[in-house]
């Protein structure tokens, strides 16, 4: 592993930051900037071509107004961040979150441009957001946010040009929205310009549940390789929705034990496991984990000393850091959301010898189903779940044992392996496209 220091002056010093951001407040993009240097002195002859990844191609921020049940007009700021589209068009999720941040959606566009790249998916990365916390708003207030922000946007995404998807806080629902907004706007109805729709609208089966079937898929591939048996296995997992929800359900079917789990509720413990499919039935009933009656509370610092085999962060990023890497127990992290360790946590990480799955693989089962979404959407026939999986689980399958293998051959970490992988195939596709004009 390379000795990339990194604190937030040291990036800002190293690189040419475009005016638009705060070299003192980076944020996740300074993060992402300390992984692309880890991986540039493996690049060859292409690191060349790496200043490409540290600049977003076209960044759009929008104003979206809406009226209030009250009467009143509030304003949301809302991003949308094309990172590179060298290899196909952009593709990424958009997150309705209170502490949504340009510096935020760029680094979450940038990590979509990895991790496409590294399934070898036909896309290149984009991230959308809106400032905003949608729990506070009616559904009438949140259809005309997604409504006006879609049109917003409407410039620049397009089935061939740039496809969202849910993130954080957004679901099928408000793509069903976006979808209709957008093909309103277009007089056609363009199922393909979103993904993570309802399955009568053009959404594909088994979408819902992609993101955790491949953090399982690969999580149990990087478990066999350390020697760390399933069954019986001890699991934490911060974030209870969609990603974290379904990983933990599928952990506990194959024989693991949740022993805690966290998110914006609370945190519980229970040593002898949690009941999973109970805690997903109060989660959908009271929006959190807090308040389940089945296991004890702990406190939310705790949470991450606690005594397990497998972690499995599934939040929001920036969680595992230099203040509490050092506490952590598990043998094995899944990265099920984006961006969750630091740099320096990885380097603390890595030095007790945990094994950091990191996100632009772990989490790719979802972008995965997505390209599966479109190719249906734009043939008009639909794949059986079954299939679906099967496909789903070949495609991480094969990433992982070649990332593994890149792993090894060059010492690195498996996140610098990825991005050797992944930013190999992005600067190889931007080399032969050439610089237009
Ligand atoms: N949904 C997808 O297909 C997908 C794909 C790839 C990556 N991801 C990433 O996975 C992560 C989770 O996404 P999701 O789709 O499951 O979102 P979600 O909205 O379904 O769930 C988010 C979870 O995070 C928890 N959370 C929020 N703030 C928290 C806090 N401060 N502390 C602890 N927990 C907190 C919430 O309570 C909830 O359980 C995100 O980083 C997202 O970018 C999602």
């Amino acid at each position: 592993m390379s000795n990339t220091t990194g604190t937030p002056g040291s990036i800002a010093t190293a690189h040419t930051l475009p005016s638009y951001l705060d070299a003192s407040h980076l944020g996740p993009w300074g993060n992402y900037l300390q992984q692309v240097d880890r991986v540039t002195p493996y690049l060859g002859s292409l690191a060349r071509w790496v200043e490409t990844l540290k600049r977003p191609k076209r960044i759009l921020i929008v104003d979206v107004p809406i009226e209030m049940d009250n009467g009143a007009i509030a304003h949301f700021e809302g991003y949308r961040v094309q990172h590179n589209t060298s290899r196909g068009p952009g593709k990424g999720g958009v997150r309705f979150h209170q502490d949504v941040t340009l510096s935020e959606v760029m680094a979450l566009s940038a990590w979509m441009s990895v991790k496409n790249a590294a399934v070898n998916v036909p896309y290149g990365g984009a991230k959308g957001g809106i400032r905003v916390d949608p729990r506070k708003l009616s559904m009438g207030e949140l259809e005309r946010l997604t409504r006006r922000y879609t049109s917003e946007i409407g410039i620049i995404i397009g089935p061939s040009k740039d496809i969202p998807a849910p993130d954080v806080n957004t679901n099928g629902q408000i793509m069903a929205w976006m979808m209709d907004t957008y093909s309103m706007n277009v007089g056609e109805t363009a199922t393909g310009v979103v993904t993570g729709k309802p399955v009568d609208l053009g959404g594909s089966l088994g979408r819902n549940e992609a993101t955790g079937r491949g953090v399982y898929t690969v999580g149990v591939e990087a478990a066999h390789h350390i020697g760390l048996k399933i069954e019986g296995a001890r699991l934490a997992v911060q974030g209870f929705g969609n990603v974290g929800g379904t990983a933990a359900r599928l952990f506990a079917e194959a024989g693991a034990h949740v022993v805690a789990v966290q998110d914006h509720t609370g945190s519980l413990y229970r040593d002898g496991g949690l009941d999973v499919p109970a805690l997903l039935a109060h989660v959908k009933e009271t929006g959190g984990v807090g308040g389940f009656a089945g296991a004890d509370r702990l406190d939310n610092d705790a949470f991450w000393g606690v005594d397990c085999d497998i972690l499995i962060p599934a939040a929001l990023e920036t969680q595992i850091t230099a203040t509490n890497a050092g506490k952590i127990q598990a043998r094995l992290v899944i990265e099920g959301a984006n961006g969750p360790t630091t740099p320096e946590a990885d380097d603390i990480l890595h030095d007790k010898g945990v094994l950091v799955l990191p996100d632009v693989i772990a989490n790719a089962g979802g972008v995965t189903v997505s390209y599966f979404e479109w190719v249906q959407d734009f043939s008009s026939f639909f794949w059986s779940e079954d299939e679906i999986n099967a496909r789903l689980v070949r495609i991480m399958k094969d990433a992982f044992a070649g990332i593994w293998q890149v792993a090894q051959e060059h010492k690195v970490s498996l996140r610098t392996a990825t991005f050797i992988v992944a930013c190999t195939r992005i600067l190889h596709a931007r080399e032969m496209r050439g610089l237009y004009p």
